[in-house]
Parts: C-alpha cells; structure tokens; sequence
C-alpha cells in the first residue's frame, strides 16, 4: 500500500508500504528523516511520533493505554499524535498520509 511522509518542511516521501510492518518500520526503512524510532518499537521513547491525516483518524484506530502515556512524553503532541511503531501497516491504510512533528526533523 501506498503511505506518505511529509517532513516538517513540506518534503514528501511517498513510499511502498509492506502490510504486517509498523508504520515506523516502513519509514526508517525509507529513510524518512526525523523518525528516529530509538527504542526499536517498543512503545518506549516516543522518536517515532507522527500526526495522523485526521480523514484516517477512525481507520488507524485509537492509541493504546500504554502508547497514551507515552506521547504525553513526546513535545508538540496535537489531537491526532501517534507513535508510528504501534500503527501496523494494512490495506485500509492505502493512501495515508502522516506528517513529522518539528522537533523531530
Ligand atoms: Fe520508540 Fe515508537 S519507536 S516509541
């Protein structure tokens, strides 16, 4: 399935996605820039923070209890923050789009 990145500054990264990975998996195999993913997907240290496009808030899904008290640890958290480690890749996310917060890129 097709996903974008879009860095801070605007650059785009559009990407072949492989179903059954994490959406982080996918972006530091594309090395997409400013997803540091530092504990390696454990839900652990919040590097891999992303905003969801809201029009795909409802197919991603909410954030779990766990992930939840982690972005609280992760600055500029909005609305529709996730850690992009614990979005798993499906066809129901064909065209999606996340964007990189600021203090990551
Ligand atoms: Fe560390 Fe996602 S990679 S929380």
């Amino acid at each position: 399935v097709k996903v974008t990145f879009i860095e801070h500054g605007g650059q785009e990264h559009e990407v072949e996605a492989e179903t059954g990975l994490t959406l982080m998996e996918v972006a530091v195999k594309a090395g997409v820039p400013g997803i540091d993913a530092d504990c390696g997907g454990a839900c652990a240290c919040a590097t891999c923070h992303v905003y969801v496009d809201p029009a795909f808030k409802d197919v991603v899904g909410e954030a779990s209890p766990m992930e939840e008290s982690m972005l609280d640890f992760a600055s500029e958290r909005q609305d529709n923050s996730r850690l992009s480690c614990q979005i798993s890749v499906s066809e129901k996310l064909e065209g999606l789009k996340v964007k990189v917060p600021e203090f990551q890129g």
